[in-house]
């Protein structure tokens, strides 16, 4: 088979590493890509979210499956323009897509299916919002509606904050119209847990659980990120918590989906906190989670490709997906500065030696004149796989220290917690 990613991040390198294990593939391509998936598919010049062109491309070069792994390019309806052109693709459409795209829709879904998530209340009106939160009190959530590159959310420790969340989400249009609208929520507490589960609309299977580090520093503190690092699987997600979660949060979210005729096939993503009142959704996405993908596919051991078309096919009652035992950690080294401003271009010396059961997933590199240079916030995601958890985060941080370009930054408390 032909097979197309859409994206070019260390989540798609992660799903490039297992595709392209795959007996069934013939041929692999990846648009944009960078500088490591160069090594394992042929990358393709289309930003993601150029649907006109990755249809096309994917026309002229007899594509026969698109994954379609990044929001923005599920939210503009590219799985559905590809179906429109006869090529089958891994991903929402654009109706389901929207689970993610808007959480007043998704928070109105949970209310409406009875699914446990924090009480919120819509605002569309900036005085409205401002003197709900001055009479609920803090701490307090403030949301911006659309997509927002995670950064739209602000737990707010004072009124204060939530009162200068909301004037720059609603006045300022911080977001564009992402913030038009927000949301206002309880403040949940609780560890977090991320399980990604792969569905075809009706059937659904979960991945290994795994946990995200959002914050850029240590501890975690300071600015919010992409993530700085992830783990699988968590040693808080317990075999019962999960029969719970099955229960009441993942099939019913599933059945829901189907019952609004948006059913959802592909990645659906459950950020959960494991609240004193139970296992609560603290957000969907639509898609794999970056870094999450890194750590939670390195212990796949069903071809991807397999699962992915059963999920398109309607078919994924009808595959056994297996994990490997062991655990698995991925540590992101950033560019210095990132979130905020930082350099490009600096050459990445150590990719060559790392040690067994390591990989490097390149999330901001590009590869010019034999040397991979920095090219992005996130650059690598040093991905480590062991029989326990301790191990894998041992390992992955092991290798790290062989690694090294100008300002490079990371967390030295993965998975410490
Ligand atoms: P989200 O983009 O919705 O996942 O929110 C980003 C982060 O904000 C989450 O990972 C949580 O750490 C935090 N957060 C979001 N909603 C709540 C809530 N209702 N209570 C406490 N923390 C929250
Ligand atoms: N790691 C969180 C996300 O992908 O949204």
């Amino acid at each position: 088979m032909n097979v197309l990613v859409v994206g070019g991040g260390g989540r798609e390198h992660a799903i490039v590493h297992a595709l392209a294990k795959s007996p069934k593939l013939d041929k692999l391509w990846c648009a944009p890509g960078n500088g490591g998936i160069a090594a394992e598919a042929e990358c393709v010049e289309i930003k993601a979210t150029d649907i006109p062109a990755m249809v096309l491309f994917a026309k002229e070069h007899d594509v026969d499956y698109v994954v379609v792994a990044p929001d923005d390019p599920l939210a503009l309806g590219m799985v559905d323009a590809l179906a429109e052109a006869g090529i089958p693709a891994f991903g929402p459409r654009k109706n389901a897509a929207i689970i993610e795209a808007s959480k007043s829709f998704s928070k109105n879904l949970m209310k409406q299916y009875g699914i446990p998530t924090a009480k919120y209340e819509i605002f569309t009106d900036m005085n409205e919002a401002l003197a709900y939160v001055r009479e609920m009190g803090a701490p307090i959530v403030v949301k911006a509606d659309g997509l927002a590159l995670g950064k739209g959310v602000v737990v707010a420790q004072t009124v204060v904050e939530a009162e200068a969340a909301i004037c720059s989400m609603m006045g300022d249009k911080k977001f564009g119209e992402a913030g038009a609208r927000v949301v206002i929520e309880e403040c949940m507490t609780g560890p977090e847990v991320s399980v990604l589960c792969f569905t075809d609309g009706k059937h659904l299977s979960p991945m290994l659980s795994s946990q995200d580090h959002k914050r850029a520093y240590n501890n975690d503190e300071g600015p919010n990120t992409g993530g700085m690092g992830a783990f699988a699987p968590s040693p808080k997600y317990t075999p019962e918590i999960a029969q719970v979660c099955m229960d009441t949060i993942f099939r019913p979210t599933v059945e829901a989906m189907a019952a609004e005729g948006r059913p959802f096939q592909g990645c659906l993503y459950f950020g959960l906190m494991l609240t004193p009142d139970g296992p609560k959704v603290v957000e969907y996405n639509s898609r794999f989670g970056d870094p999450e993908t890194q750590p939670v596919l390195s212990l796949l051991k069903t071809d991807l490709l397999d699962v992915m078309m059963a999920c398109s096919n309607g078919t994924l009652d009808q595959l056994n997906v297996t994990w490997s035992d062991g655990a698995a950690c991925c540590i992101v080294m950033a560019s210095g500065g990132y979130p905020m401003d930082y350099q490009k271009g600096y050459p990445i010396s150590g990719l060559d030696s790392v040690g067994e059961d390591v990989f490097i997933y390149h999330a901001g590199t590009k590869f010019r004149e034999g040397t991979y240079l920095t090219n992005g916030g996130r650059v690598l995601g040093v991905t480590a796989t062991a029989d326990d958890l301790e191990s894998a985060i041992a390992k992955a941080y092991h290798a790290v220290e062989g690694i090294s370009f100008q300002d490079a930054h990371y967390r030295t408390d993965i998975g410490r917690k």
